[in-house]
C-alpha cells in the first residue's frame, strides 16, 4: 500500500500494471467504500483509490470547506485491505487552471438529485472524466447507493467512448438496513431512528411491488412509511428506470420479463439529507 500524490510517478507505475481497477471517493472512507475496493480487487490486476473532495460538484450554498476530510484514517483503514496504490492529489494538481470544457449530463443531470443540486452531477461527471484520463483504469467500481451518478457515468462511457467498464456495488447497509454514508454522523439518535423510515419505506414497496401492486400504491407506502417517522420531509420519492431515471409506470404490475424499476427516495431528517433506492425485479 501506498500513497502517490504526483501524477507523473502515478502514470508510470500504473503503465506497468496488467489491468488498473479504479475506486474514485472523496475521502472519509467507511464500510461501503471499502466493498467498492474489494470489488475492485477481483477486477483489477492493481487497485487505485482516489481520494479528492471535488469543488466542481459542490454548490455555492453546500459548505465545501464542512467535508470531513480524514486522510489518516483513510489510509489505515486502505492498508487493512491491501490496497496497492492511493491516490491523493491537491486541489493545484487537479485544477492547475480552472476547467472551460466540461462534461454535461444533459437532462438526465437535471432530474432528482440534479434538480436539488444544480450543477451538481457536471461537476462528477467532469471530475471522474478527467480522473478517468489521469489514470486510464480498465475498470471503475462505482456504488449503486448513489444510482443516478451510476447512471450518469455510464452514460458518459458510453457517449464519450471511454473504454472503461463500470461496474456498480451493491448498497451497505448496517445490519438493521440504515445505508451506510458519511452524513449519518451528523444524525442524532433519534434522527437515526427516524432515518430508517428510508429503508424501511423501500423494502415495503418492493415487497408490494412483488406482489403485484402499482406505481401509486408502491409509492404511497414509501411516503407513508416516511411521513410515519418523526421529522422527516420527503423531497422525492419515484419508481424510474435504473438506466435514465425516467417514470416507470408499473400499473400492468411487475415491469416485464428482464426489465427492472428502480424505487428512489430523497427525505431530509432534520438537517440531514439522505438519499436511498431499491430495486424492483421483474420476471426471471
Ligand atoms: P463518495 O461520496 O466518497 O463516494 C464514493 C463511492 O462510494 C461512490 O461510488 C458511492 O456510490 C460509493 N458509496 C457510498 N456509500 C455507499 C454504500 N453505503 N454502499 C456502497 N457504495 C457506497 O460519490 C462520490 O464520492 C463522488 O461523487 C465521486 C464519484 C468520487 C466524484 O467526486
Amino acid at each position: 500500500m501506498q500513497q502517490i500524490a504526483n501524477i507523473a510517478e502515478l502514470r508510470e507505475r500504473l503503465g506497468k500494471a496488467a489491468s488498473v481497477a479504479f475506486v474514485p471517493t472523496m475521502g472519509n472512507l467507511h464500510e461501503g467504500h471499502l466493498d467498492l475496493v474489494r470489488q475492485a480487487r477481483a477486477h483489477g490486476e492493481c487497485v487505485v483509490v482516489s481520494i479528492f473532495v471535488n469543488p466542481l460538484q459542490f454548490g455555492p450554498q453546500e459548505d465545501l470547506d464542512r467535508y470531513p476530510r480524514t486522510i489518516d484514517g483513510d489510509l489505515a483503514m486502505r492498508a487493512d485491505e491491501g490496497v496497492a496504490l492511493a491516490f491523493a492529489p491537491s486541489l493545484d494538481q487537479m485544477y492547475p487552471v480552472d476547467p472551460v470544457v466540461t462534461v454535461s449530463g444533459g437532462a438526465l443531470a437535471s432530474r432528482f438529485e440534479g434538480a436539488h443540486r444544480p450543477g451538481h452531477f457536471d461537476g462528477v461527471l467532469t471530475v471522474v472524466a478527467k480522473l478517468f484520463g489521469l489514470l486510464r483504469p480498465d475498470v471503475a467500481v462505482f456504488g449503486r447507493k448513489d444510482a443516478q451518478q451510476l447512471a450518469l457515468v455510464r452514460r458518459m462511457v458510453t457517449d464519450l467512448d471511454l473504454g472503461v467498464a463500470i461496474v456498480g456495488a451493491p448498497t451497505v447497509r448496517e445490519p438493521d438496513g440504515l445505508a451506510l454514508s458519511s452524513r449519518n454522523r451528523n444524525l442524532s439518535p433519534s434522527e437515526r431512528e427516524s432515518a430508517l423510515s428510508l429503508s424501511r419505506g423501500l423494502s415495503a414497496g418492493v415487497s408490494l411491488a412483488a406482489a403485484g401492486a402499482g406505481s401509486r400504491e408502491v409509492v404511497g407506502a414509501v411516503r407513508t412509511a416516511l411521513d410515519h417517522a418523526g421529522g422527516v420531509r420527503t423531497d422525492y420519492v419515484a419508481l424510474v428506470n435504473p438506466d435514465d431515471f425516467t417514470d416507470i409506470d408499473l400499473a400492468a404490475g411487475r415491469p416485464g420479463r428482464g426489465q427492472q424499476a428502480l424505487l428512489v427516495v430523497a427525505a431530509r431528517v432534520g438537517r440531514t439529507r439522505l438519499i436511498d433506492n431499491m430495486l424492483v425485479q421483474g420476471e426471471t
